[in-house]
């Protein structure tokens, strides 16, 4: 964890700024309008490996120096990537094995980025002699504020270099073909290897592959791509030592093919930060604010309550999600005061000037094609000046009460093939359950469910599938804690194995024995004792040391919710997905700060160590709203009282009196 001070003043503010795409005059035109806009950190040479390395043993900095120069002498920090998440075709045409192969066996052309097999010992060469490259010649440049490695990891490859970098990683985890024919457990359609050089990544086969072996590669890819991204991190570090790191994660609701909890533990620390970007999806039962929310609570989940940064989001459309998006006046600044107010260090965007040219030339920016007498360039102002006045937000942080948990290999394991439904995926349960509290006004948190739960009062594990054991859960409800469990969870052990006895490692801390699973048909419906419903899911389930709560009124029959006190804490468990969660919450008695706030005002509290505090209130609604406390609102220096009005479509950040 840290803390990009002294490095920026105040909140980050800016955008990934691309230059070399512009003639020289408009550069100068492009500091004039940040200066104007209050930028002061931008995001260079993201995708200029062409530029600086145009040929084997060619560098050629000529270009990044006049780029860094010209930031210094504005006054903008740099936020100096390296470039490598984009090999030109110089190199892939001299390592033709370093282009990725997908699981069909088809080798990816060049022609658009992330053309790279993360394991060709080519391509990890080259990234460390490009990071160590450019922190040589750029380490104490008056510009440089934070290092970017790569950007937004994700690619996987099935390659011959990739099978063999699979089986070293599969030594490692299981030691030797015994211990692996046992995890994936191949005596099911006689798959038993007998030689390391049969195992192969899961390509395309006959049939439905086997869950473990699929779990594991994608266990393997994700730990590929931290390796990656460590051995540039490293090599910056040699040579450029004390800068702040950090990489554009895509912690946000829709993307899970990386373990973040494993890549936090490697950005959450000293002269490192947590960042993500965040583009959302403009479509689906959860709205643009609630999906904020999401983002912002798991990239603070990931920083484990600490300081984190919106790297990236669009200034109005992002194109590329499918269908044109554009952004209501004033939703850009409602959101991106949201993610400061969910601890976030700043806004940053996805780009300062839109392009001309190439694949995202319709994708907005700060300065978008329309130049800056634009309703986008004149809220880019607004937000540069609020960020401007919350400086002395910086280094506060939110305290949630409540968390949901989120696993990335649960995630994964949920997702194999051969599933009893398809109607169970995590994600989008998680993304309900948060959005429900969120209307409430309920600030979560997303956490591991390996972490320490201790500092939260309620814990929902809405769809945690994969689980070697309760071990951790039943500390933190031993200790006091609420854990409302949903079904299907607990199910599986690492090896993706089916616990005996269902719901496995939950069915003692649950205190109910599961006989069978009745999945629902998409829009299938099953009545609740209570007048509620579920959907999606339903048991034959029965209490073993638990007190049946509501019951099923159709079949399957029987209880169907249940609760059981457990040393000082209680344990929930749903054998349904609740339709409407708000019942629950109910029965919870967990409410916001401000109950009678109507949904889509929201309202988060950023806590300083001295005990400053700020409310954030963001009014998402067409109507005012009063918002019952005393201070001074931030963003007009105006004096706030429980009787001042939060306007329609408006925020306030209110330092709050004591
Ligand atoms: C991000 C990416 C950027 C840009 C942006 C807008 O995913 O990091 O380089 O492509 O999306 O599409």
């Amino acid at each position: 964890m840290t803390d990009i001070v002294p490095t920026v003043e105040g909140l980050a503010f800016g955008g990934d700024y691309n230059p070399e795409q512009w003639p020289r005059e408009v550069w100068d035109e492009d500091i004039a309008l940040m200066r104007e806009a209050g930028v002061n950190i931008v995001t260079v040479n993201v995708f200029s490996w062409a530029g600086v390395n145009p040929a084997a043993d060619v560098w050629e900095f000529g270009t990044l120096d006049d780029i860094m120069d010209l930031l210094a002498d504005g006054g903008v920090k740099a936020d100096l990537a390296t470039s490598t998440a984009s090999p030109p075709p110089w190199f892939s045409q001299r390592h033709p094995d370093t282009l990725p192969v997908d699981p069909e066996g088809r080798r990816l052309n060049y022609g658009a980025r992330a053309e790279y097999c993360p394991h060709a010992p080519a391509f990890q060469e080259a990234v460390v002699e490009m990071a160590s490259k450019l922190a040589e010649r750029y380490a104490g440049h008056p510009a440089l504020a934070m290092w970017h490695i790569g950007n937004e990891y994700y690619r996987s490859c099935y390659c011959d270099h990739a099978a063999a970098a699979f089986r070293a990683w599969l030594r490692e985890r299981h030691g030797d073909l015994d211990a692996l024919n046992h995890a994936w457990g191949t005596t099911f359609w006689s798959q038993t290897f007998t030689d390391w050089e049969q195992v192969l990544p899961p390509r395309i086969s006959a049939e439905t592959p086997n869950p473990g072996h699929v779990l594991d590669f994608k266990r393997f890819s994700s730990d590929a791509l931290l390796k990656l991204f460590r051995s540039e991190a490293e090599a910056v570090e040699r040579h450029s030592p004390g800068v702040p790191i950090t990489t554009n994660l895509m912690v946000t609701g829709d993307f899970s093919g990386i373990d973040y909890h494993k890549w936090g533990e490697h950005l959450n620390r000293e002269d490192r930060l947590v960042a993500t970007d965040h583009y959302l999806i403009p479509e689906g039962p959860i709205e643009a604010e609630a999906q904020v929310a999401f983002g912002a609570d798991a990239s603070r989940g990931l920083a484990r309550g600490g300081p984190w940064l919106l790297m990236e989001q669009a200034a109005n459309s992002s194109a590329w999600r499918g269908g044109y998006f554009a952004k209501k006046p004033g939703e850009q600044l409602r959101h991106s005061l949201s993610y400061v107010a969910h601890g976030s260090e700043g806004a940053m965007f996805f780009q300062w000037r839109a392009s001309r040219y190439g694949a995202e030339r319709w994708h907005s920016a700060m300065l978008p094609h329309g130049g800056p007498e634009s309703k986008t360039f004149r809220e880019v102002k607004t937000l540069g000046d609020w960020l401007g006045r919350l400086a002395e937000v910086k280094g506060s942080v939110v305290q949630s009460k409540a968390a949901i948990l989120l696993d990335f290999e649960s995630v994964w394991a949920s997702a194999t093939p051969g599933q009893p439904s398809g109607h169970m995926a995590p994600y989008p349960e998680l993304r309900r359950w948060h959005a429900a509290l969120w209307r409430r006004g309920v600030t979560c948190d997303l956490a591991g469910p390996a972490w320490d739960l201790s500092r939260y009062d309620v814990v929902f594990a809405p769809s945690l599938y994969l689980l070697d054991d309760d071990a951790n859960l039943r500390r933190f409800v031993e200790g006091g804690g609420t854990l409302v469990v949903g079904p299907y969870s607990g199910i599986v052990d690492r090896n993706d194995h089916v616990h005996p006895g269902l719901p496995g490692a939950l069915r003692e801390l649950l205190g109910v024995r599961v006989e069978e699973f009745v999945p629902l048909r998409e829009g299938q419906t099953v009545a609740l004792d209570d007048g509620t419903e579920g959907h999606a899911w339903s048991e034959i389930v029965r209490a073993e040391d638990a007190e049946a709560v509501v019951g099923y009124t159709d079949y399957p029959g029987g209880p169907a919710i249940f609760r059981r006190s457990l040393g000082e804490g209680l344990v929930w468990y749903l054998s349904t997905r609740p339709t409407d969660l708000n019942p629950l919450f109910d029965r919870l008695d967990l409410h916001g700060e401000f109950p009678g706030l109507p949904e889509g005002v929201e309202t988060v509290r950023r806590t300083h160590e001295d005990g400053r505090t700020y409310l954030f209130a963001i009014n998402h609604t067409e109507r005012p709203s009063l918002i019952p406390i005393k201070g001074t609102d931030l963003l007009t220096g105006a004096s706030w009282t429980p009787r001042t009005h939060l306007h329609a479509n408006s925020a306030a950040v209110i330092r709050e009196t004591q």
